[in-house]
């Protein structure tokens, strides 16, 4: 497949997303087309990422010191004890805010490293590899970050724009059946709110 950028444009901030197959293996080249620097970066990665998936985003930053945090994915992780998690490894390796984290995940891991990015000394760099088809398609983009709460779902967050999205389609190969239909759900409810056209060529 031939990659694909969408250059997005947003008051906050301009970001590209990149998508396309073996794009981790090429992020170094994307990092620095996008001038996106940082010698500390922390790498939250959701836990049923494969093994081969992990050894080369990290032997794509080799340059960089590097931070890991393995993150189990589900509602109850998404909450304000992750986020604290994710700070205290920041604060205890002196991150600043030119340093990045990335997250390596689904929508989940996408919405909690996101909130934590938004709220380390009010915005840190954020990069964002989203694993999932449903964070490919939509959680991914519009910047929308958050956690749950014990009165509801989403209900503690923020809009904080990612500096970068690399969707590398490779990653979706690992998904469960029941992950794809999700997203495809999110592609057909797009595709029926925006055109009939759209819509038909998804039937
Ligand atoms: N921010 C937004 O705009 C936005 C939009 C829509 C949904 N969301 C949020 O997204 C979340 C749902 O996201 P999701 O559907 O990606 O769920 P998820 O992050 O829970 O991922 C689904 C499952 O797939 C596993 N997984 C992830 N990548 C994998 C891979 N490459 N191979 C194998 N397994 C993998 C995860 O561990 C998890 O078990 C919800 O919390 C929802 O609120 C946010």
């Amino acid at each position: 497949m031939k990659q694909k950028i969408i250059k997005v444009k947003t008051k906050s901030k301009n970001y590209e997303v990149h998508i396309g197959t073996n794009l981790i293996s090429k992020l170094r080249n994307i990092l620095k087309k996008n001038k996106i620097l940082f010698s500390k970066c922390l790498i939250v990665i959701d836990s049923k990422i494969p093994k081969k998936f992990r050894k080369l985003l990290l032997g794509n930053l080799k340059n960089q010191k590097i931070y890991t945090l393995n993150f189990s994915a589900n509602e109850k992780n998404k909450s304000n004890l992750s986020i604290e998690k994710i700070h205290n490894v920041l604060f205890k390796n002196n991150f600043y805010r030119e340093d990045c984290i990335i997250s390596f995940g689904g929508g989940i891991t996408g919405d909690v490293v996101g909130y934590a990015a938004s709220t380390f000394k009010r915005g840190i760099k954020f990069i964002n590899i989203p694993s999932t088809l449903l964070a490919q398609v939509d959680s991914s983009i519009g910047g929308k970050t958050g956690i749950n709460n014990k009165f509801g779902k989403n209900l503690v967050g923020s809009f904080y724009q990612p500096d970068l999205v690399i969707s590398d389609i490779n990653l979706l190969h690992t998904l469960p059946k029941r992950e794809i239909i999700c997203g495809y759900a999110e592609i057909l409810k797009s595709s029926l709110i925006d055109s009939k056209k759209n819509f038909v060529f998804f039937r």
